[in-house]
């Protein structure tokens, strides 16, 4: 039988209700299982940006994403704070793949689940499931759950 010990859960967050309901559901787990939360948010450096602007520019908005990010993340832990959770963050930026991302990330953390929205931020309501969620399901490897 494989061994179903849950002891490091990565969190995707994108700052979308749907992944603030990742979170809760993540960090209550982890409180159940004594586990611990890592919580990732990915920024996307786009080239159009850099097109549009010179270099500093770019600098300052992505700055500002990944100070946004922060917040984003920063909630979740006063969360994992209040019900005595582990907790760590990471802020990644990524010229290329933000599902990659995630999944390297949940490698590096040794994660045993990763959990995740069905939406996001970016995409369109009628779609059931985003790109991110349905590739991460598709190419990680330790189980995905998507929350809704
Ligand atoms: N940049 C990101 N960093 C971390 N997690 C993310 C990121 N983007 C999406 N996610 C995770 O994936 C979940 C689903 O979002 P996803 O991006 O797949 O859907 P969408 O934005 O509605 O559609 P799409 O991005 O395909 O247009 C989110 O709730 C969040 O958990
Ligand atoms: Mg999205």
């Amino acid at each position: 039988m494989t061994n179903a010990k849950i002891s490091n859960i990565v969190v995707a967050i994108d700052g979308s209700d749907s992944s603030r309901k990742a979170a809760d559901y993540a960090v209550s787990l982890a409180k159940e299982k004594d586990a611990k939360v890592s919580a990732v948010v990915v920024v996307t450096i786009h080239r159009s940006d850099a097109l549009r602007g010179s270099a500093e520019t770019l600098h300052k908005i992505v700055n500002k994403q990944v100070n946004i990010a922060g917040g984003w993340l920063n909630s979740v832990k006063e969360d994992a704070d209040k019900n005595n959770v582990k907790f760590e963050s990471r802020v990644i930026k990524t010229t290329t793949s933000v599902p990659e991302e995630i999944i390297e990330y949940a490698k590096d953390k040794k994660s045993d689940l990763i959990v995740m929205g069905t939406r996001g931020r970016t995409g369109f309501k009628k779609m059931l499931l985003g790109s991110v969620a349905s590739a991460v399901v598709t190419h990680a490897g330790c189980p995905v759950m998507v929350v809704r």
